[in-house]
């Protein structure tokens, strides 16, 4: 997954693309590029790594084209080096691509047996030579990308600009999204629209197998089939702004510590607090004439989903089935039509999430999604939309976006035992005031970074760490070593508590951190005994509870007191500590917070 861009402008573009790349960053990050056409001659330039190393490369030797191309990579074919960088391009054509070209080896050793010589390991240089090889033969430029076309198999965003051509680019879209945007006399390109915000906010989304002619004049749009479509104008509320760090390090403290305000914002929206009752918005399902839910998502916004599984089916009595969106689109699940499928996505871009959705859509089911990026590809393809207002979320390891989906999932739940008349007006009350409550105790969580700054020094150490938790808690021992791995890059595994005798304890000795998340609830003295399982075998145990004088007796690494709060809260207040611990681990080794290594913030290849 990578970030496109695409402009035809009245001066010099190339500080503009570098400008809408860097709102692309979060689609990847491991090297960059810009081509443009200057009196009909294709120039290019391209950097491995950040953005700032094109940024450099095009202060030392310019680029001039009022039209140009650009993009920021996240490597699938290749590794990620400058030679793979994109744009790719041959005499004739330069080419930016988002996504994988399934038959790029059938077709590359085609090119090759005709004599076309490679210079890079990626898929996209296939599609610069097919274009190229229609122009040789005679095609203008709409033709022979029409024919490439033709030819390619997979999930793709696609730009092209032409030698010889100082007003014309091509786009196509097949899988991969693509917005373009109007300006005066101006025409844009962008994988996104929070891309464009800078230049316009008059936008239309491209749709599965369009692709788009453009000059400064106008566009024209045309289908799989060849014929002429439009695609409505919208006017996006994407901010124009950057968001910035504020008083923080890394937008991920930024992001950590505005988890009571967006919590809170993201509550108020489906909670009316002088009544103490939880308000949806209309939906188009009925929760009581449902006889299940399935729930597909990603990452940390799966372990949302898991989390609201014990919900659903403990206030509700509404059996759940939840996948990772990447195992549940290939695994032929049979569903009864008229059924309520779930997808939870920070970014609604993520390529399984959305394959998922679309699966579920030819299933008959009624699709409802929490996404956080309005006007996202989940938003759009979905029949209601519940957001959460976490803001926009920039560092890679989702933070904000978690809390606020479980906000949102907690409510749903609420509602939905509501509507089942397995829930009481009297719980109702007594849940939604214990919701109310979670700012507040998120705040007093956030004030005490000394603690987790001060235990970071130890985990650092370790190469790898176990996390346990049970019940409700168990996918929150699972966000936690996700968090954990994913920005200080030290081994570690969540496990449900109870599992432990059945293997993992044999990993347990004295080098062997143990993260316990272990609120004073019903599974709370079952929680204590594998704790003291994992001591009696040498495991240093860090403590997270209420009641952490219990663990005394224990080799403690550390005990952290954490606010009593009602049980059905305890994943929103624990996803904290999860976080801190990661986030002061990772500043202590000196690794990219934000950027973590290899990874992307949007995932939108398979
Ligand atoms: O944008 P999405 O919520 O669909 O993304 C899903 C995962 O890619 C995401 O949660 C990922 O696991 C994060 N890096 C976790 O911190």
């Amino acid at each position: 997954m990578c970030g496109i861009v695409g402009i035809l402008g009245k001066e010099p573009v190339s500080g503009q693309l570098l400008e809408a790349l860097k709102r692309l960053e979060y689609r990847g990050y491991d090297s960059a590029g810009v081509a443009t056409v200057e009196n009909g001659e294709l120039g290019r330039r391209r950097a491995e790594g950040k953005l700032h190393n094109l940024e450099a490369r095009l202060s030392d030797d310019p680029l001039m084209g009022r039209l140009g191309i650009g993009h920021t990579r996240w490597a699938t074919h290749g590794a990620p080096t400058e030679a793979n960088a994109h744009p790719h391009m041959t005499t004739r054509v330069s080419v930016v691509h988002n996504g994988i070209i399934e038959n790029f080896k059938q077709l590359r050793s085609e090119l090759e047996s005709a004599g076309v010589e490679f210079s890079t390991d990626t898929d996209t240089e296939v599609i610069a030579h097919l274009v190229s090889r229609e122009m040789d033969a005679g095609h203008d430029p709409a033709v022979a990308v029409q024919h490439a076309l033709g030819q390619l198999e997979g999930a793709f965003a696609l730009a092209f600009i032409f030698k010889d051509h100082d007003n014309l680019m091509i786009a196509a879209r097949q899988g991969s999204p693509l917005a373009v945007g109007y300006g005066d006399g101006e025409m844009y390109l962008g994988s996104d629209a929070i891309a464009l915000a800078p230049f316009t906010d008059t936008i239309s989304y491209l749709e599965d197998g369009d692709w788009v002619v453009m000059t400064r004049e106008g566009l024209a749009i045309r289908d799989r089939q060849g014929a002429a479509v439009e695609r409505p104008l919208q006017k996006s509320v994407a901010s124009a702004l950057m968001v910035d760090k504020g008083n923080h390090r890394h937008f991920m403290a930024k992001e950590i510590h505005e988890q009571p305000e967006m919590v809170g914002h993201t509550l108020a929206n489906f909670i009316d607090f002088a009544n103490s009752r939880v308000q949806l918005p209309d939906m188009p399902f009925e929760f009581s004439s449902l006889d299940r839910i399935s729930i597909s998502a990603c990452g940390t916004a799966y372990f949302a989903g898991l989390v609201a599984k014990y919900w659903f089916e403990k206030l509700a009595r509404l059996p759940v089935e939840i996948d990772v969106a990447s195992e549940f689109r290939y695994r032929d699940v049979p569903m009864e039509a008229g059924g309520l499928s779930l997808f939870i996505s920070q970014s609604g871009e993520t390529a399984d999430t959305l394959a998922a959705l679309r699966y579920c859509r030819e299933q008959g089911q009624t699709i409802v999604s929490i996404v956080n990026v309005r006007e996202s590809s989940i938003e759009r393809d979905s029949d209601a939309v519940l957001p959460t207002l976490a803001g926009p979320e920039i560092g890679v390891a989702s933070t904000k976006a978690f809390t606020c989906q479980l906000s949102v999932l907690a409510c749903l739940a609420i509602a939905a035992g509501r509507a089942r008349g397995t829930l009481s007006e009297e719980t109702e009350i007594e849940l939604v005031d214990a919701l109310s409550e979670v700012p507040r105790h998120m705040s007093a969580i956030l004030r005490d970074g000394r603690t987790y700054d001060a235990l970071a020094h130890s985990l650092a150490k370790a190469s790898d760490v176990l996390y346990l938790g049970r019940g409700v808690n168990y996918p929150i021992a699972l966000e936690g070593a996700l968090k954990l791995k994913e920005i200080s890059y030290i081994h570690a595994e969540g496990y449900a508590a109870g599992e432990l005798k059945h293997g993992p304890i044999a990993l347990i000795d004295e080098t062997m951190p143990v993260v316990v998340v272990a609120p004073r609830d019903a599974m709370f003295e079952k929680t204590l005994s594998n704790v003291q399982e994992a001591a009696a075998r040498g495991g240093r145990i860090v403590f997270l509870s209420d009641a952490e004088e219990k663990a005394a007796g224990c080799d403690l690494m550390a005990a952290i007191k954490l606010p009593a709060v009602h049980s059905f809260t305890t994943p929103l207040i624990y996803a904290l500590p999860m976080q801190l611990i990661a986030y002061h681990t990772a500043v202590f080794l000196g690794t990219d917070v934000d950027q973590p290594r290899n990874l992307a913030k949007s995932v939108t290849v398979e």
